[in-house]
This record gives C-alpha cells, structure tokens and sequence, in this order.
C-alpha cells in the first residue's frame, strides 16, 4: 500500500492522472474532430484507442487515489470531498467504458457516430467535475502538501525529502 502512494513529496497519484486526464482529453478531441470530418478514419481510430489508454491507466492511477483515501479520516469534511472525487471518477470510468464498448463498430467503421460522441462528453464532464474536486483535496485541504519553503533544492528533489506529518507522528 505504501508503494502505491509514492513517496513524501513526491505522491503517486497526481502524476498518474496527468497521463489518465491526458489520454481522456485526446479521446474527446478526435471525437469531435471526427465528427466534423477533419481525417474522419484516422480520427475515429485515435478517439477509441485514446479512450482504451486511458481506462488502462485509469487503473493504476485509481489504485494510487484509493491508497490515499484510505489515509483520510472518515466523516471529515476532507473525506466528504475525497468520496465526492471517488465518486465522480468512478462515474466518468464506467462512462467511457461503456463508450469503448459501445463504440467499438464506430472504431471499426472509422466514423463516431452521435451517441458514441454524446457518451464520451459526458465522460468527459464527469472527469472534469472530478478533477476540479480533487484539485480542492490537494488545494484547499492541503492533502500530501509538504509546503517546506525554506527546503534547500537538493533535498526537495531528492526522494526522500522528509516525512509526511502522518508519517513522521507514526
Ligand atoms: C480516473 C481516475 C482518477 C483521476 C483522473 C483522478 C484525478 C485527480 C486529480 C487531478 C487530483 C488532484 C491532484 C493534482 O492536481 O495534482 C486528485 C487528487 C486525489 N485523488 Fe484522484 N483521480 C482519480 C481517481 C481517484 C480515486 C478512485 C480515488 C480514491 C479512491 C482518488 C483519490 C484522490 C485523493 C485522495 C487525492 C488527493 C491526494 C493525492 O493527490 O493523492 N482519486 N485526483
């Protein structure tokens, strides 16, 4: 479990989602694309390989959210939000798997079609919704913040530059 939340200052889950948001990100750019007719085929075939990138990494990139999770105080205002995030994450996962499934003769075909365009928006919504609360976890809870200004460079960097407060308190 502690391998799954990375190390202190250096958490496991924020660069993971930058690849899952990234992979979802380009799914809805080539659906629309496609949609529009710009290289419709190449298009269409990026938008479903894009959408199964990004439900590979959502997995360990979930994985890595729920070791954190798992940290946090039930019943908080922080756990609310967390769950929230979970939540809204799960949501968008089940969306887009759908779409992946759905859409597979879209894929085959080399054309999105409208409902296979409609359900990867609304994947998409539900991850943005999710990102902005899992934005509020990191910053205005603070949640694997270490915040050590006065840290020389060298030991930022370092993987192991201190303890987290939980950590340090065990
Ligand atoms: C598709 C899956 C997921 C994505 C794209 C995602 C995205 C994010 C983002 C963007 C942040 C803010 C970090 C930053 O801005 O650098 C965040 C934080 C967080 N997420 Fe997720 N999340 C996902 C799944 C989950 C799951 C399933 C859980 C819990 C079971 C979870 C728990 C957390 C926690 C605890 C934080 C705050 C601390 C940290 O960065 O680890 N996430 N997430």
């Amino acid at each position: 479990m502690k391998l799954l939340r990375g190390l202190a200052g250096h958490p496991l889950h924020p660069p993971l989602t930058d690849v899952t948001l990234g992979a979802y990100t380009l799914a809805a750019v080539m659906a629309v694309l496609s949609r529009l007719g710009v290289t419709e085929h190449n298009t269409a075939t990026a938008w479903w390989l894009a959408l199964i990138v990004g439900l590979v990494v959502t997995i360990p990139t979930a994985l890595a959210g729920f070791a954190d999770w798992l940290q946090i105080e039930a019943g908080t205002p922080l756990w609310r939000t967390a769950t929230f995030h979970l939540s809204a994450m799960l949501t968008a996962t089940v969306v887009f798997a759908i779409t992946a499934g759905a859409g597979h003769a879209d894929y085959v075909d080399g054309s999105v079609g409208g409902g296979s365009l409609v359900l990867t928006l609304v994947g998409y919504v539900l991850l943005a919704t999710g990102g902005w609360l899992g934005g509020a976890l990191v910053f205005t809870y603070g949640m694997r913040v270490l915040n050590l200004v006065e840290e020389p460079a060298s030991r930022a960097v370092s993987p192991l530059p201190k303890p987290e407060k939980e950590e340090a308190e065990a």
